[in-house]
């Protein structure tokens, strides 16, 4: 019997050949996975076609899963509480769908008693990375199959194999972008954005093009660091996140461009454009600032930049990510509050307000005026102890400073 592989299928150019290609070449049975993460299918067409587009390609079966609120419930949640920003800026939008779709292909090749998994990645970047290191974490006794690595075609050559095979894709030989997308935002790549030096051409923008002159507050309700409402009604995470997309988007709210460091040593220009993701993030370490004493909050800043960084690397299934989650669960206890962000058009977005029954604000002790409750005599003792080394050290071996520079 042929071996039975099942494939991280896209609907793309790349993932469609490797229907008919692993099909020809390895004499495998493929079927296809297509995990529904939150991408627009409206955008470029229906799933339905996408399916059988694949089985066009040659695929034994199509199978189409719903993981929307699992990714915006478990993934985006985690990382939302994580305040997830890789090298400080990028909300890890494919990073985190990765390890999303390979428990699905995991579970698919189960159920189809496969002995692979596939995925239509590229040898150059990090999602090969986290396909792989990720089942490899879930079923150490699967193989890993990535036929675009071991084929040698060009787009164009692709392009031709589709057309011979009556393969109907929709692509064509000028590739102009690499679009990844999910309910947590867009990763654009490719075309002119090759040179970093460019400015992006606005056309692959589509979550953040103006629409909408007006400004517009909203209240985003937390739970222990989860968001849980909109303006005070409740509603599921992947709500919140779809209507912030929009709303923030239309203002404009959401664009990155960046310089990132590759897992594999490349250095590469990315454009984002994560409304929801960013304003969440930045509305949940605004509660923090609030609610968390000040050495967890520094020791979680510390430990969550290594979680981001665990995340891009494909290590979302590992001991080390585990533990940090412990962490950062045990640490978002009283992290439950609100917080008013205002956006603006063209791409602004402030935060104007945040208020919380936990927090550890104290207006007695931080005013100035009457109601002042803080014992200032304190201080001074405080003050002259916590000074008392560096005053012994100026006094027995001097500051090297002291005069300032002659003008
Ligand atoms: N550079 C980003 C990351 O590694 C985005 C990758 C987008 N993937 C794609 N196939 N276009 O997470």
């Amino acid at each position: 019997m042929a071996k039975r592989v099942v494939l991280a299928y896209s609907g793309g150019l790349d993932t469609s050949v490797a229907i008919r290609w692993m099909t020809q070449e390895w004499g495998v049975e493929v079927v296809a996975l297509l995990v529904d993460v939150g991408q627009d299918p409206t955008s470029s067409e229906s799933f339905d076609s996408i399916r059988s587009r694949a089985l066009a390609a040659g695929a034994v079966d199509c199978v189409i899963v719903d993981a929307r609120t699992e990714m915006a419930e478990e993934f985006c949640g985690a990382a939302i509480r994580a305040n997830a920003l890789y090298e400080g800026k990028y909300p890890l939008v494919s990073a985190l769908s990765r390890p999303v779709i390979v428990r699905h292909l995991v579970d698919q090749a189960r159920r189809f008693d496969a002995t692979a998994v596939a995925h239509g990645c590229t040898g150059k970047g990090n999602d090969q990375v986290r396909f792989e290191v990720g089942t490899h974490a879930l079923a150490p006794d699967l193989e890993v199959l990535a036929p675009v690595r071991n084929w040698g075609m060009t787009r164009a050559d692709s392009v031709d194999y589709a057309e011979k095979w009556d393969i109907p894709v929709r692509a064509t030989r000028e590739k102009i972008y690499s679009i990844d997308e999910n309910l947590w935002g867009r990763a654009i790549e490719c075309g002119d954005m090759e040179d970093p030096w460019a400015e992006p051409p606005s056309e692959p923008y589509t979550l953040t093009r103006v629409s909408q002159s007006e400004a517009l507050e909203v209240t985003i309700g937390f739970a222990q660091g989860t968001p849980v409402s909109l303006d005070g009604v409740a509603m599921p995470l992947a709500q919140i996140i779809g209507v912030l997309n929009q709303q923030a988007g239309a203002r404009g709210f959401g664009r990155i461009d960046m310089v990132e460091n590759r897992r594999v040593g490349i250095k590469s220009r990315e454009v984002y454009e994560c409304p929801a993701a960013l304003a969440l993030i930045a509305a949940h370490a605004d509660l923090e600032d609030l609610n968390l004493e000040r050495d967890l909050h520094h020791e979680k800043a510390r430990l969550q930049s290594r979680w981001a960084e665990l995340i891009y690397d494909g290590m979302w299934f590992s001991p080390l990510k585990e533990a940090l989650d412990s962490f950062i669960v045990d640490s978002q206890r009283h992290v439950t509050g609100e917080v008013r962000l205002r956006f603006e058009a063209p791409g602004v977005m402030r935060i104007v307000g945040r208020r919380s029954a936990e927090a550890l604000y104290d207006y007695g002790l931080a005013t100035y005026e009457a109601a002042d409750t803080f014992r200032h005599a304190d201080s001074e003792g405080f003050v002259r102890i916590y000074g008392l080394g560096v005053q012994t050290w100026a006094a027995r071996q001097g500051a090297k400073n002291a005069t300032p520079p002659e003008r």
